[in-house]
């Protein structure tokens, strides 16, 4: 059965104002403002409404560590760097463009509408392009960030000091199965015992796998959505009192 036709899992809808009002409760005497770019044009990015869900987060739990899976442009990365404390340090991952052999000139046809080309897609873009975001940022900024050129699903997060390390992590790498669930396997090993998990692409009309993903998730982990938007997340620890 594919994801859209799927019967409704069992995962809890909000909409963006309940993480909004939780953000006013934190900080009733002052406003809340977030830095940041103008959306890009280019595909695979947020939308500015996921932006502030996300810079919400960042205000909530004040992160001392963030990790994302997919860097891509870098966009995200440096949206959390620059709404985040100074002492807060972020690591990204994306694939090694030295070493992994991407798909090129797949049209916009075929990468709106298939989600394995949609990713050979980002990839290529990522290989050719880089971080452009994270390397025209300024210098303070790029201090705080760490770039990793790996394929997330061969992370060793022991071996690579990730254990039980990050209070905010962002899944937005690979969008099939397999990668999703490794992804989150590792991101369950990564988070501290306080965290927030935050999947992009849960009901997205391309990458069906993600939602296919949570659906099945969800029967075991509590799993919030954000209406109007692809974020879905979870709460760990001291965190699942946030939004009450
Ligand atoms: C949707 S983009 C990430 C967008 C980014 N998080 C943002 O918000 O701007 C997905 C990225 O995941 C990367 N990716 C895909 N498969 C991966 C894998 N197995 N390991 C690491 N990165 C991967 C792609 O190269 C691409 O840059």
């Amino acid at each position: 059965m594919s994801a859209k036709n799927a019967k409704p899992a069992n995962i809890t809808e909000i909409r963006p104002k309940v993480v909004f009002q939780a953000v006013e409760r934190m900080y009733p005497a002052q406003n809340t403002e977030f830095t940041v770019n103008i959306p890009t044009s280019a595909i695979g990015g947020l939308t500015l409404l996921e932006s502030s869900v996300l810079v919400s987060f960042i205000k909530l739990i004040s992160p001392q560590e963030i990790f994302e899976f997919g860097t891509y442009m870098g966009a995200t990365t440096l949206l959390f760097a620059r709404n985040s404390q100074e002492r807060t340090s972020i690591v990204t991952i994306d694939i090694d463009p030295s070493t992994t052999s991407t798909r090129e000139g797949i049209n916009e046809k075929e990468y709106l509408s298939d989600d394995a080309a949609n990713d050979e897609y980002l990839k290529d873009i990522f290989s050719k392009h880089g971080a452009i975001y994270i390397d025209r940022a300024q210098k303070a900024i790029k201090q705080r960030v760490t770039q990793i050129h790996q394929d997330s699903t061969t992370i060793e997060p022991k071996a690579q000091n990730f254990l039980n390390r990050f209070d905010l992590i962002f899944i937005d790498g690979g969008h099939d199965f397999n990668t999703v669930k490794s992804d989150t396997k590792n991101a369950l090993r990564m988070a501290t015992d306080d965290a927030i998990i935050v999947w992009h692409d849960f009901r997205s009309q391309i990458h069906g796998d993600v939602t296919s993903f949570l659906n099945e998730f969800c029967k075991n982990h509590e799993i919030i959505h954000i209406q109007n938007t692809m974020l879905a997340f979870m709460l760990i620890g001291k965190h699942k009192e946030i939004l009450s």
